[in-house]
């Protein structure tokens, strides 16, 4: 069974979809740890409810960049994670960490990346003026939203859309596909050949 450690900095909607998939039995996994950077966030009352540990690490408790990702990477080690989910964990990954964790460290994006990176995919999407928008699941590297993707799914986005409901739209595509990402990693479908996301059908 694959070991989960989740990353996340609110209010844990996705980290919500990931148990709910665990527990109904699609996804065959099981979450160490969710690990947080922010103390109000709400990730760490569905930890508790579920009976996963949570654990809150502050930046501004440690010497540096370097430092932080070292210690969160040593939690995950320690609890035998193998693959980190960042469910809404809303900071730059350090080096550290994604070096201990290659290609094992998978993000959610509300934007059909590489459209609209960054922060407020959503609001770029309807300032913009797309027709298409949606949310995509990928690999995370050194930058920004720029590392190998794995799954994408798309939504449309209407004349009257405000940030807000094209947001509410793409979550419930989030909520589908996250878990299907990691479902799909589970069973060793998931292969990298350079920046390339190669998911290999049951059979093949
Ligand atoms: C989602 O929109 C996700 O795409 C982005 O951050 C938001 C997190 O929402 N990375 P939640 O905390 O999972 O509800």
């Amino acid at each position: 069974m694959l070991t989960i450690g989740v990353l996340a900095s609110g209010r844990g909607s996705n980290f919500q979809s990931i148990i709910n998939s665990i527990d109904s039995g699609a996804l065959r996994a099981e979450v160490a740890v969710l690990i947080t950077d922010n103390p109000d966030a709400y990730a760490i009352e569905r930890a508790k409810k579920h009976g996963i540990e949570a654990i809150i690490l502050k930046p501004k408790d440690f010497a540096d960049r370097d430092a932080y990702y070292l210690r969160i990477a040593g939690e995950l080690k320690k609890r035998g994670v193998e693959l980190v989910v960042l469910a809404g964990f809303m900071r730059v990954v350090g080096k550290p960490l994604i070096k201990e964790f290659q290609n094992r460290i998978m993000n959610i994006h509300p934007a059909l990346l590489p459209s609209f990176p960054g922060l407020h995919g959503q609001k770029q999407a309807v300032d913009y003026g797309v027709k298409l928008s949606g949310c995509t699941v990928h690999f995370v590297d050194e930058d920004v939203d720029t590392g190998p993707v794995i799954i994408q799914a798309e939504v449309p986005v209407y004349d009257d859309d405000t940030e807000d409901s094209l947001s509410e739209r793409i979550l419930k595509q989030e909520h589908i596909i996250f878990p299907y990402a990691i479902r799909l990693f589970s069973e060793g479908r998931i292969s990298v050949e350079g920046r390339k996301v190669i998911l290999k059908t049951k059979s093949s």
